[in-house]
């Protein structure tokens, strides 16, 4: 970071990051990237760059466009967000709720997934379901979205191509900052022209960066670094989940517990974070920062609580 070139990247002068645009946008098969400071913001320029205001997005009904993002979609977009039980949308799941124009409706513009999916617990999105979902979504012509936040855990759980789930969607939004370790940054991969757009709608929210290249050479270490050690995480994860009969299938275990923020607090009584997720859920994740030594330890934690704690 400290030896990275940089230039003013609001003029697309920073080398750096367009060295990373150009890098994300091949890997995924895609024309351009475009570098945002988040993963939210990811999410809302792809979400404004498919949806006009007053169309309709469809996602599940836990995505994280919908969950965690405070209403961004609506109060920046204009977008009107209809959910659908979840979490893995299929095509058949899509297909009764597409509203086309003409029918006096609020019209569908877009069907954003979630790969991997958060409060999921980190599940992948099969190949065959996307791809169904990607016929369905071009004969009706309306856009794909994929908020790939943790696509790259997906891809190495899978086998699956980043370029193979890439050329599924108009849009992706996908994660530096994540399992992959780099301390912030996300990017919008998508067409050239959508591209240019997307610059316009990052300056517009705010996410025009400067001499942003310092983060950038960031992103570029960890895509070329810390990809492949992402199976170290998925195994991490099941290591923590075994003792209570939970598999994950990425770097995240999700707990059904008796009372969510009880089990945080005697968790973190025990030295291990946990996330509230729910009343009565929580989650561990496994990223580059917990070695086996922590994972071990989170897993006599985790073994220790379940008597009084898991639920089921
Ligand atoms: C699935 C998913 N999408 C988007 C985001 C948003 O990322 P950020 O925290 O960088 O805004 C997250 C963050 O946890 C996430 O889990």
């Amino acid at each position: 970071m400290t030896a990275a070139e940089v230039g003013d990247d609001v003029y697309g002068e920073d080398p750096s990051v367009r060295t990373l645009e150009e890098t994300v946008a091949d890997l995924f098969g895609h024309q351009a990237a475009v570098f945002v400071p988040s993963g939210t913001m990811g999410n809302q320029v792809c979400l404004q760059l498919v949806v006009p205001p007053a169309s309709e997005l469809l996602c599940d009904a836990d995505a994280h466009v919908v969950t965690y993002e405070h209403g961004a979609a609506a109060a920046l977009g204009g977008i009107s967000s209809r959910t659908v039980p979840g979490p893995l949308l299929t095509a058949a799941d899509v297909e009764p709720h597409l509203r086309p124009a003409g029918w006096g409706t609020v019209v569908t513009a877009a069907v954003s997934v979630e790969q991997t999916h958060n409060r999921a617990g980190g599940a992948v999105h099969p190949l065959a379901d996307l791809q169904a979902l990607r016929a369905l979504t071009c004969a009706h012509g309306i856009a794909l979205h994929c908020d790939g936040a943790r696509i790259w855990n997906a891809a190495v759980a899978s086998g699956v191509a980043l370029s193979a789930y890439g050329t599924l969607f108009d849009t992706l939004s996908v994660c530096l900052s994540k399992g992959l370790g780099a301390p912030v940054g996300s990017l919008v991969v998508t067409d050239a022209a959508r591209a240019e757009r997307a610059r316009t709608v990052r300056k517009r929210l705010g996410g025009g960066m400067r001499q942003a290249g310092v983060l950038a050479a960031a992103g570029s270490y960890v895509v070329a670094h810390h990809l492949e050690r992402l199976a170290e995480d998925h195994r991490r994860a099941a290591l923590i989940g075994q003792d209570v009969g939970v598999l994950p299938q990425t770097n995240i275990v999700a707990l059904d517990v008796h009372d969510g923020p009880a089990f945080a607090a005697a968790a973190r009584d025990h030295g291990v974070l946990v996330s509230v997720v729910g009343p009565r859920r929580v989650r561990l994740v496994t990223h580059l920062d917990v070695d086996d030594c922590g994972a071990r330890r989170a897993a006599d934690v985790v073994a220790r609580l379940a008597p009084a704690h898991l639920a089921g």
